[in-house]
């Protein structure tokens, strides 16, 4: 079967991710990605979770409460200074998550764009384990969405093969401009 977008998105994660690690959730939104990251790590894992909107930190917070979780950091912050929550030099991330767009019944104008979203894959890149993946899925279909669409496949679609696998994965016979997956694997 082919797997939809957010499944696929898991799978991906789920299969590159080790117990322990620490990981990143960029996008943090309602906590889906946060609370499934914290599963996959264990409890002597650690989740990084950025997200600059009130609304954003109060959903994520409650979902990681409900569920008993303790291994995650949530960041109000912008993915973009990512660099200042990485403890040292030597540290290692195990893999990252982006869901780019809007927060679902949430304020339309607060998106993600294109120049901080670069900024934060290249900070994240710098870091990640041989074989870790960062995941995007990018949802473009609101204002600006397509510019950040575009911004940010020229420059994953230049990141050196040689050292990175770029894999993009869409269903390309549906409507309204639906989301796809942006992989990117350190190699
Ligand atoms: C599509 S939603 C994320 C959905 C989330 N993964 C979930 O499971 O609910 C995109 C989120 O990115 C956040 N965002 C926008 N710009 C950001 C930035 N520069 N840094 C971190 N988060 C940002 C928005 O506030 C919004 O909550």
């Amino acid at each position: 079967m082919l797997q939809g977008i957010l499944h696929y998105a898991h799978y991906l994660l789920e299969g590159s991710i080790d117990k322990n690690e620490t990981v990143i959730d960029a996008t943090c939104g309602n906590g889906n990605d946060t609370l499934f990251l914290s599963n996959v790590v264990g409890k002597n894992g650690h989740v990084l979770a950025f997200d600059i909107q009130d609304d954003a930190i109060i959903a994520t917070k409650q979902k990681l409460e409900e569920n008993n979780r303790t291994n995650v950091s949530v960041i109000q912050d912008s993915h973009a200074n990512l660099q200042a929550y990485i403890p040292t030099n030597e540290f290692l991330i195990g893999g990252a998550v982006f869901n780019l767009g809007y927060l679902p019944k949430s304020d339309k104008s607060i998106v993600t764009k294109g120049q901080s979203t670069i900024n934060a894959i290249n900070t994240i890149l710098q870091y990640l384990k041989t074989s870790g993946l960062i995941v995007l899925v990018v949802y473009h279909g609101h204002e600006g969405g397509e510019e950040e669409k575009e911004i940010v496949l020229k420059h994953v679609m230049k990141l050196n093969q040689r050292k990175y696998h770029v894999l993009r994965y869409g269903f390309i016979n549906q409507r309204n401009n639906p989301p796809f997956i942006i992989a990117i694997q350190k190699r």
